[in-house]
């Protein structure tokens, strides 16, 4: 299959010419720009401040990040490299809070580290950070399969971005969605605006148009009364992290979309890779939710649209309890109606 017949032209995050690339969300869609990094500061400010976004997306810049990172510290402090770069992961890990995926390629990179000589560091942990790269990827063709399995028909609602532009290519919930479209027979796709930083309007649905796939954008507050109307058959969104019970943490309004699902008989589905699964995260009660400043929603494009003297709540992300999930769905297959046990089950026992 081509990326044409997969509809899947779109990459954001590439490793090139010795250096990360990234291309800057902030700009888009006015503007399509990479921006080039060769220091590890300025990959975890781009992390706080969204160039890159999106739960696997993060974790793979954090990785080359890694490497970026290493091989400073070894042209710098030679054999000493290890104890220079423990800084630098601490404030790779920083960045942001929620999505595990950053903390997961952290720990990935960690493990090569601590197999390493005093030689230079900087192959081996570039092999392992283009390895995460593409086994993110690869599960998500994989899930992209899995869950387009899932659909018999009917329009499709989704939350934030959660394509090509969030993960290392092709998405989780728009790889399925992706999937959806190319095997046919589905309706309309539907993606929230999302407020306040308009990842639904702003990207998914320029990801779409570069793709060629028709989508609709609808304000938060009509998901409701679209889902009455009775044509939407799911809700498909991705994660930031998945709790040991089955919790599921995403992108604020995730949670209002799931109690209204579940009131109108549409069916729920959270599409992630195990990379987002949080074993050691018993429920959604003790994921660290970030709170991101009150601009993001008193201001727009660096216009204020609040009354002045207005404060606001920012919470990036919300949780929503696994009984009102009817599939996760992960490269490693599809836990229904997801509880504790089946999590554990999924994952291994780990
Ligand atoms: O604040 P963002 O844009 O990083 O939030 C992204 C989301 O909430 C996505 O839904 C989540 O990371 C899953 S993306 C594959």
């Amino acid at each position: 299959m081509t990326a044409e017949t997969r509809l899947d032209t779109v990459r954001a995050v590439r490793w090139h010419d010795n250096h990360l690339e990234l291309l800057d969300q902030r700009l888009l869609p006015a503007r399509s720009q990479f921006n080039a990094y060769e220091d590890v500061d300025e990959i975890a400010q781009a992390i706080r401040d969204m160039v890159v976004r999106g739960a696997p997306a993060i974790g793979i810049a954090a990785a080359y990040g890694v490497v970026i990172a290493a091989r400073r510290r070894f042209s710098e402090a030679g054999a000493g490299w290890r104890e220079a770069l423990e800084s630098d992961l601490e404030r790779l890990a920083a960045s942001r809070p929620t999505a595990v995926n950053l903390f997961w390629a952290l720990d990935r990179m960690r493990n090569v580290i601590d197999k390493l000589g005093a030689d230079d560091p900087e192959p081996a942990l570039l092999a392992e950070a283009r390895c995460i790269h593409e086994e993110d990827i690869a599960a998500n063709y994989r899930m992209g399969e899995l869950g387009a399995a899932l659909i018999e028909g009917g329009d499709l609602i989704t939350h934030c971005n959660t394509g090509s532009l969030a993960t290392g290519g092709y998405g989780t919930a728009l790889g399925v969605i992706r999937s959806a479209v190319a095997r046919g027979g589905i309706g309309q796709v539907y993606a929230d605006e999302t407020r306040p930083w308009l990842q639904g309007s702003r990207l998914t649905a320029w990801e779409l148009v570069q793709d060629g796939i028709p989508v609709k954008l609808i304000c938060e507050g009509a998901a409701a009364s679209l889902m009455r109307q009775g044509k939407v058959s799911w809700v498909i969104v991705g994660s930031d992290r998945i709790a040991a019970n089955g919790d599921v943490a995403n992108k604020i309004g995730t949670y209002s979309l799931a109690v209204n699902a579940r009131h109108h008989g549409v069916k729920f589905m959270v599409v992630a890779p195990t990379s987002t699964v949080d074993m050691n995260t018993p429920t959604g009660a003790d994921i660290p939710i970030e709170q991101r400043a009150e601009d993001e929603v008193l201001s727009l494009n660096g216009q204020s649209v609040a009354a002045e003297g207005a404060g606001a709540w920012n919470p990036a992300f919300d949780v929503t309890p696994a009984e009102l999930v009817d599939a996760i769905v992960t490269e490693r297959g599809v836990v229904a109606w997801p509880d504790g046990e089946k999590m554990a089950r999924l994952m291994g026992g780990r």
